[in-house]
């Protein structure tokens, strides 16, 4: 692991030119979804106007996602809303350091991006929270042993971000009001991320219990940290694939249960975010 491999301004703009010379208009963006595992696009937008391997952007390496994300940049129309999806992030984990789990959050936001929603694969402690359900992320606990801003106050205008209110509670409600009108309830809580790639033992669990966490992953933490820092609205979203290590029947975790549900589950994101984008953004 690379604690403090920085992302430099070249870097940045490098990235940032990329999204400007590949997607038209992407300077009138009105928000970036990330999805995670098992996630796809499916039928979200209205219109598609470009869509591009993310290992394309610069300063991304060209490696295959180890988590079988699709690693896509697509770009379009969602209703009223330019939209600009990354189907697909880098995880600490894989080992390339914080740059490429952060470049495509600062590059978006250089690029006038002021909301992000950013969708995972969490395991439940909550023992409310079976595998199918939503966990809007109410707030979060950085486990993962390292802070996406250290070493970046050359790119930041301070590096003392209030992190009271990460997630935006008046979006949160939104998006619970999109997701009533499709006939899901999702759960709020707060998300834990832990490095891996392991799963947890079931000590670890019991203390992420203790410690207030109700769902735990391996992402999302360092990109809604950099996204709240960089001044945008931030949404959170956990699909519950399976009980986390020691809770309700588990018997052994694996990667591909974290996929199938997810495939199931995406039609039920993309059907939350059509109906939140196209009826009920007034917050956007
Ligand atoms: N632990 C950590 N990350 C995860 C899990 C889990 O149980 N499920 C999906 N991502």
């Amino acid at each position: 692991m690379y604690p403090f491999d920085k992302l430099s301004r070249i870097e940045l703009d490098d990235a940032s030119d990329f999204l400007q010379h590949t997607f038209p208009f992407i300077n009138s963006m009105d928000l970036v979804v990330q999805l995670g595992s098992g996630q796809s696009a499916g039928d979200l937008f209205d219109e598609e106007w470009g869509r591009i391997p993310l290992q394309r952007m610069p300063h991304v390496p060209a490696a295959e996602s180890l988590a079988q994300h699709r690693m896509e940049i697509i770009w379009g129309r969602v209703g009223e809303h330019r939209a600009l999806v990354y189907a697909g992030r880098f995880h600490l984990y894989e080992g390339y350091g914080r740059v490429p789990c952060l470049l495509p959050v600062w590059a978006a936001a250089a690029c006038g991006a002021r909301t992000f929603v950013f969708a995972n694969a969490a395991g439940a402690i909550n023992e409310d929270m079976p595998p199918g359900t939503w966990m809007i992320i109410t707030d979060h606990i950085n486990n993962l042993g390292v802070s996406p801003l250290a070493g970046h106050q050359h790119l930041l205008q301070t590096p003392y971000i209030d992190m009271t209110e990460t997630y935006c509670r008046h979006m949160n409600d939104s998006v619970c009001r999109a997701a009533a009108k499709e006939g899901v309830t999702p759960q709020r809580g707060v998300y834990m991320a832990n490095c891996g790639p392991q799963y947890e033992t079931r000590a670890e669990v019991k203390l992420a219990r203790n410690l207030g966490a109700d769902v735990i992953g391996m992402s999302t933490v360092l990109e809604a940290t950099t996204a709240k820092a960089l001044g945008a609205s931030v949404i959170g979203m956990s699909m519950i694939t399976n009980w986390a290590a020691g809770i309700g029947d588990t018997h052994e975790l694996a990667h591909q249960q974290a996929i199938e549900t997810g495939k199931t589950c995406s039609t039920q994101l993309i059907a939350i975010l059509r109906r939140w984008l196209t009826e009920d953004t007034a917050h956007l």
